[in-house]
């Protein structure tokens, strides 16, 4: 005993709370290993939980580590471990099971109770600390070459995830050949999203309010997408400048987009709603003529959210895909790094700017 990590943490529910706070040195017991870390991503979701609108304590703890986005090395293995060693890179899944049909069946990110945990988001530690453990069944290895960008598998897995959900609806069609898609929105997910559907050979518009030169406009520009500033034409008149729109992701924010969304989208198309939005607008909707568009234009309008371990899967091979066809592209998504827990404080207004703002712990 005695010895402790230091780590990052709120105290949920009460805003700018942001503190280093001191843990038990963790050891990893059969099937978990102990993994040592090397990097975080800060995601809205994390500003949401630190401004006081999301996230929730462990059980009987005051605070909750943050922290969903990791690259780590193990550093050690418990009992029965065997498809990790230490040394080895890995990512972490997010979500943990309650025991729901849905999650016996090994689909977590569909549970159906809703009594699920996430690690950093909802009733379980995250990772931004020195060292956590895991049981390895939750561990996705990332190949040493991409290093620099394996902090990013897990809002990639978002997006996989949500593109593997859109090819699954499709299956509907006796042929789904997508040609055209709009991204509504340039923070991380939209970008990650514009790529992975470049990569699929489509044509994309990424829509986004900042005009152009912007950080998030020369990646999706570089990657052959579209990017369209609302601020120069609205997303109305673009949609009438486009063929079919065939699959639309939505992750502006904002909920008055998915519903702009639903009537842009083209016939037979799918519209995967992505943001997670925190606040409680309200506005007035056309119904008569959405309801109209979708009926008639055999649409679907999805919600995706989280991840199961496959999309992680998917996005480690997607990143070197990506690296492959522009290389150095998905690091420039890092925009900020800041120090470990000396700029702990400073995490929120970071997430502010640029794109990715992400946690370095290589010394701490
Ligand atoms: C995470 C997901 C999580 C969601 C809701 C997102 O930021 O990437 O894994 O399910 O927040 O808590």
């Amino acid at each position: 005993m005695g010895a402790g990590i230091m780590g990052v943490a709120v105290h949920p529910g009460q805003a700018g709370s942001v503190h280093v706070t001191k843990l038990a040195q963790p050891r990893p017991g059969p099937n978990e290993a102990l993994v040592r870390v090397r990097r975080v991503g800060v995601c809205g979701t994390d500003t949401e939980i630190i401004n006081a609108k999301f996230g929730t304590a462990p059980a009987g703890a005051q605070e909750l580590v943050l922290g969903h986005e990791v690259l780590g090395e193990v550093e050690a293995v418990g009992e029965g471990v065997t498809t990790l060693r230490p040394g080895d890179l890995v990512t972490a899944t997010v979500r943990r099971p309650d025991g729901c049909p849905t999650c016996r069946a090994g689909q977590i990110d569909m549970c159906l109770w809703g009594n699920y945990t996430e690690r950093g988001i909802l009733g379980a530690h995250g990772y931004m600390a020195q060292s956590f453990t895991e049981n390895v069944r939750y561990l996705v290895p990332i190949p040493v070459e991409l290093e620099p960008v394996g902090v990013l598998v897990e809002p990639l897995s978002v997006v996989e995830k949500a593109y593997r959900q859109a090819v699954l609806i499709q299956r509907r069609l006796a042929v789904w050949t997508p040609e055209t898609a709009v991204v509504l929105g340039a923070g991380p997910i939209g970008i990650l999203g514009t790529l992975l559907l470049r990569q699929q050979g489509l044509q994309v518009y990424t829509l986004a309010r900042t005009p152009a030169p912007n950080p998030a406009a020369e990646i999706v520009e570089r990657a052959g997408a579209h990017y369209v500033s609302t601020r120069q034409i609205s997303f109305a008149n673009l949609r009438d400048s486009l063929p079919n729109v065939d699959l639309i992701f939505e992750s502006t924010g904002a909920s008055a987009l998915a519903f702009e969304g639903m009537e842009a989208l083209g016939i037979n198309g799918v519209l995967m709603l992505l943001s997670i939005t925190g606040g409680d607008a309200e506005g007035l909707v056309p119904t008569d003529a959405i309801n109209r568009s979708l009926v008639l234009g055999n649409k679907i309008v999805a919600g995706s959210v989280n991840a199961a371990t496959e999309d992680f899967a998917r996005g480690v091979k997607r990143l070197g895909q990506f690296e492959h066809e522009w290389p150095g592209l998905a690091v420039s998504l890092i925009t900020d790094r800041l120090r470990g827990f000396d700029d702990a404080h400073r995490i929120a207004e970071a997430a502010g700017r640029g794109v990715k703002t992400v946690l370095e712990f290589a010394d701490a």
